[in-house]
């Protein structure tokens, strides 16, 4: 069982100068299935040490393994404890795969709509960024595996990653994009990964504010810090600024060797030609440099001492040490199959429904059209990848759900998203363009084919990839287009979004229904059908803004992408909602955060405070079939002179089932973190005064309001 808190110190002073570097950088594993990996000592019993991707699932070169649906689809679902559960099924089949640390979960803020890896996040939300990543880090580490909170910290864009500098306050820092690392910390994770970027001029990987200071000091965290793969900026900066393992510790070519990456793969961008030469972000700095840092007295021998001891303590932590470690793996059980479909299907948002036309009648005949109906949307491009054992497509699942025909059509080219890996669904591959029946990409085809049926449902995506933002927020190829010819020609048209984030729906008008559904994964298309034939109620909610692409506060170019290498974030606070609700906003959303519609009517009684950190109000359910309501409470602070705060921010929510016809009585817990604000020079303040709670069903649609005193 772990060793909590083992001490072990004696065996950091029986370990060499040699020993001790090995240990904190990575190595070529000689069974190629670790993303990261440490040799051991085995004169001493310190065994191989594995670290594997990722947020979604894990991912073992050449194996299968769970593939579960984007981080902002689980956090679509405002249930934490589903992505706890989730948590403890990646730990079991990081055991499974035999490895110790799951790199994972992905937690920046979701500060710019077009970032590459905003599915591989939670939310533009500190409150629910921070109850997830808690949540998951908590199931990761109830199975002995570690976990590992990434990317430390304000890595909220793909474009420059390697280079470009957050110029960020300190107020936005901890009021919106420290706030999830805090949680995942007191959850016990037991490491970090730094980000690539800069905060403030300083690489993340040698931050000694942000990495000691503040991760280490003031929030006591007593695990390791792990760089980004090739994300450490020097040897002797980075470790007297807190990085503990520098990953993967190899060249680029012995990790492709070992790893299968695709050489000509954009992992890494190497940046314009003035930023960065082509290698130079590749060189492990620890392997070259820090023996001779040590002997020099650059890096103080007790801050390697130190840095053996975090990694140690947790190998000991999780019973690696005392040999007991790996009970309790397992891979694609029907367990994980599951939660991997629930966790997809609660996740599903149903933007629009007008007229009720969902949920579809079992006896309906479907036109299916889309260029990605016949395979699993499973995720995005980049280390998040991973391989399923199985997987259902929109096709197959609604042809199993249905009792009416299914007619399919393409429309329009496949969408293809940019793999990193040899064995990935890259790009230019031969099946780019099968489709099932010998289909051939035609818009007037699936007009007419949407003609003949009974409702239409047409599935687009986007393609979205670690390393590079999008270009914009429209769907690729000529998606739009198929849309609108298909709302022409159908009696009924029903579109299913698969996004990795915002994106705009020109159409949005002219069809009956829209149901976002993220990247959902290896169960997409038995998620989507139990969805669209109402066996689950759509209780998914917006975890981020929809809003037209030039109306977010990161439209101006300083702020997003940045000019040169500084992205100003001088919106501040004002991301996300917090944005649009502020008095002086231009524009409103298109679909606002917390948003979604259920099947189910819900009728709300008025809103009691509980003590002074909950508040109570009675959801009814007024209609004749079983639903799930998120109910969601936002604090209004008192105005205060000289101070600017947004006018709402979430405090609380809950995801409950109300049978037809019932009344249950919700209580929500008011995060604290509602209240307060972060005064540059006072810290971490609560004004006096009263607040305002605003209990309803989004940020735009509020039902009750009570008060509540500071
Ligand atoms: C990547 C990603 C990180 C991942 C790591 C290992 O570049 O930024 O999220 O865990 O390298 O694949």
């Amino acid at each position: 069982m772990a060793s909590p808190d083992t001490d072990v110190s004696d065996l950091v002073d029986s370990l060499s100068l040699d020993e001790k570097c090995s240990l904190v950088r990575g190595a070529a594993d000689p069974e190629g299935t670790a993303t990261g990996y440490v040799p051991g000592v085995p004169r001493l019993d310190i065994p191989e040490f594995r670290l594997a991707d990722g947020p979604l699932g894990i991912r073992i070169p050449g194996r299968s393994s769970t593939a579960f649906p984007a981080s902002i689809a689980v956090a679509s679902t405002f249930d934490p404890e589903l992505a706890r559960r989730q948590g403890v099924a990646m730990a079991r089949e990081a055991k499974a795969s035999g490895q110790h640390a799951v790199l994972g979960p992905g937690l920046n803020l979701i500060r710019v709509p077009n970032c590459g890896r905003n599915f591989e996040y939670y939310a533009e939300d500190p409150v629910v960024t921070a109850d997830f990543a808690a949540a998951v880090v908590e199931g990761i580490q109830s199975e002995d595996v570690l976990a590992t909170p990434k990317h430390y910290v304000a890595n909220n864009q793909e474009t420059k990653r390697l280079v470009v500098s957050a110029e960020v306050g300190e107020r936005a820092l901890r009021e919106l994009y420290l706030p999830g690392f805090e949680a995942a910390v007191e959850a016990g994770a037991g490491s970090v990964m730094t980000a690539y970027n800069r905060v403030n001029g300083t690489h993340m990987s040698d931050h000694r504010r942000l990495v000691t200071e503040v991760l280490k000091d003031e929030w006591g965290f007593d695990g390791y810090v792990v760089s980004d793969w090739f994300g450490t900026e020097s040897a002797v900066g980075a470790a007297t600024a807190g990085l503990d393992l520098e990953m993967p510790g190899i060249s680029l070519e012995a990790l492709h060797e070992a790893f299968g990456l695709d050489p000509d793969a954009e992992m890494l961008e190497e940046g314009d030609d003035e930023s960065i030469p082509a290698g130079e972000t590749t060189t492990p700095r620890f392997a070259t440099e820090l023996k001779s840092a040590v002997e020099s007295g650059a890096v103080p021998a007790d801050r390697l001492d130190d840095m053996v001891a975090r990694i140690l303590g947790q190998m000991a932590r999780i019973g690696l040490l005392d040999g007991d470690w790996g009970d309790g793996g397992a891979l694609d059980t029907p367990d994980h199959r599951d939660l991997a479909e629930t966790l997809a299907a609660r996740g599903t948002v149903l933007l629009k429904n007008d007229d009720g036309s969902l949920p579809l009648s079992d006896d309906a005949d479907v036109a299916l059209v889309g260029p990605g109906v016949a395979e699993a949307m499973l995720g995005g491009g980049g280390s998040s990848e991973v391989t399923p054992a199985r997987e259902v497509s929109a096709l197959e699942g609604i042809r199993a759900r249905t009792d009416g025909s299914v007619a399919f059509e393409p429309g329009v080219e496949r969408v293809v998203t940019p793999s990193f890996f040899d064995d990935g669904p890259a790009d230019g591959d031969d099946h780019a363009d099968d489709f099932p029946g010998g289909k051939t990409p035609d818009i007037d085809a699936a007009a007419d084919c949407a003609r003949e049926a009974d409702v239409a449902v047409v599935v687009v995506r986007d393609a979205t990839t670690e390393g590079a933002d999008r270009e914009t927020l429209r769907l690729p190829g000529e998606q739009d287009e198929l849309v609108a010819a298909v709302a022409d020609a159908a009696a009924r048209t029903v579109v299913v979004v698969q996004s990795g984030g915002p994106v705009e729906l020109p159409w949005r008008d002219s069809v009956d229904a829209i149901v976002e559904s993220w990247y959902p994964g290896q169960a997409d298309g038995d998620a989507l059908a139990s969805v669209l034939y109402g066996d689950a109620d759509p209780s998914g909610r917006l975890p981020v803004t929809f809003a037209p692409e030039d109306s977010y506060p990161t439209a101006a170019e300083e702020r997003f992408p940045g000019v040169g290498e500084e992205a100003q974030y001088d919106e501040g606070v004002f991301v996300g909602y917090r944005h649009f609700d502020a008095a002086d906003a231009d524009d409103e959303p298109t679909y606002p955060f917390g948003h979604g519609l259920s099947y189910a009517t819900f009728e709300y009684g008025d809103a009691e405070v509980r003590g002074d950190d909950a508040v109570a109000v009675e959801v009814t359910n007024a209609s004749d079939r079983d639903g799930r309501e998120v109910v969601q409470a936002y604090v209004r602070p008192p105005a205060v002179a000289g101070v600017e705060r947004p006018m709402r921010e979430l405090a609380g929510y809950a995801a409950v089932e109300v049978a037809a016809g019932e009344t249950e009585t919700v209580e929500l817990s008011l995060s604290e973190h509602a209240f307060r604000r972060y005064d540059d020079s006072e810290g971490w303040t609560v004004d006096a005064g009263e607040y305002v709670v605003e209990v309803g069903r989004s940020s735009r649609d509020v039902r009750a309001e009570t008060t509540v005193s500071r």
